[in-house]
């Protein structure tokens, strides 16, 4: 598809790898509308971005506050009047198991890693044009594809959000929206570094960007509907 004056939400986009998904659409010249909740971080990123040419707002929100996501939406809608481009990325990381679990925790990370997805993108598709160039991008994990001990809550949301992108491809098809869900292992940022892991070989926040890219990209005729993206090497000391 062609990306000069489409607009894009991105949400986690204070840091990580929405903040590198948001400098590469910036480098297209692409309308962006910044969801954090770190208003000052979120600052730092819209002023890179201006600075490659593109028209940016930022909107400091906790995505867990799932009832005010219309409100939220709104405010966009004031601001660009049309979205083309939605990457629902902000997640959140928790270990989990029966015996030793804080369960707020646990729902704290399903209402961001999954609830307050598709509210969002209930909300967002209204200002999505039919036929023009629509482009869902929702960033799950490795873990939505295998399990692990301990995996209990952060695995369940990623396969349920495995789930829905697979099922709203099916639904927007038609409206020749596209809908992909990326599935990266360890990835260099905050929530993906430990002391056991490599860096320097860790998959980068810019090389999920190139892929969504790469993705947006893709002439109408055809979607990624999946895409896993693994570290060339293991990370792993
Ligand atoms: N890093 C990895 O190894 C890895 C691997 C597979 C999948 N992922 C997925 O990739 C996505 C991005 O993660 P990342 O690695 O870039 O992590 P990160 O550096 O920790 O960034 C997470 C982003 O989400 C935002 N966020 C967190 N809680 C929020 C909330 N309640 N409301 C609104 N925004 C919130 C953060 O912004 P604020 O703090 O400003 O709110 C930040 O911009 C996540 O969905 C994660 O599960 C990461």
């Amino acid at each position: 598809m062609k990306l000069d004056n489409k607009t894009a939400l991105i949400t986690g986009a204070s840091q990580g790898i929405g903040r590198a998904i948001a400098l590469d659409l910036a480098n297209e010249k692409i309308n962006l509308a910044l969801v954090g909740r770190n208003k000052e971080k979120l600052k730092e990123v819209a002023h890179e971005c201006e600075k490659l040419g593109s028209k940016v707002k930022i909107y400091p929100f906790d995505l867990t506050d799932i009832e005010k996501i219309p409100s939220l939406i709104e405010k966009v809608k004031v601001d660009f009047q049309v979205l083309h481009i939605l990457v629902n990325n902000a997640g959140t990381y928790v270990d989990g198991n029966p015996f030793e679990s804080d369960l707020k925790e646990w729902d704290y990370a399903l209402d961001l890693n999954f609830r307050a997805v598709y509210h969002l993108t209930n909300q967002a598709l209204a200002l999505i044009p039919d036929q023009d160039s629509g482009a869902i991008i929702n960033v799950s994990s490795i873990a939505g594809q295998m399990t692990y001990k301990g995996g209990e809550i952060y695995c369940a949301t990623k396969f349920a959000l495995r789930a829905y992108s697979n099922c709203l491809f099916e639904s927007l098809r038609e409206k020749n929206i596209k809908v992909t869900c990326i599935y990266p292992g360890f990835v260099n940022t905050e929530l993906g570094r430990g002391e056991n892991l490599d860096e320097s070989k860790m998959i980068q926040p810019e090389d999920i960007a190139s892929t969504v890219n790469f993705f947006l990209k893709t002439p109408i005729t055809a979607c990624q509907t999946e895409i896993i993206i693994r570290p060339q090497r293991t990370p792993y000391k």
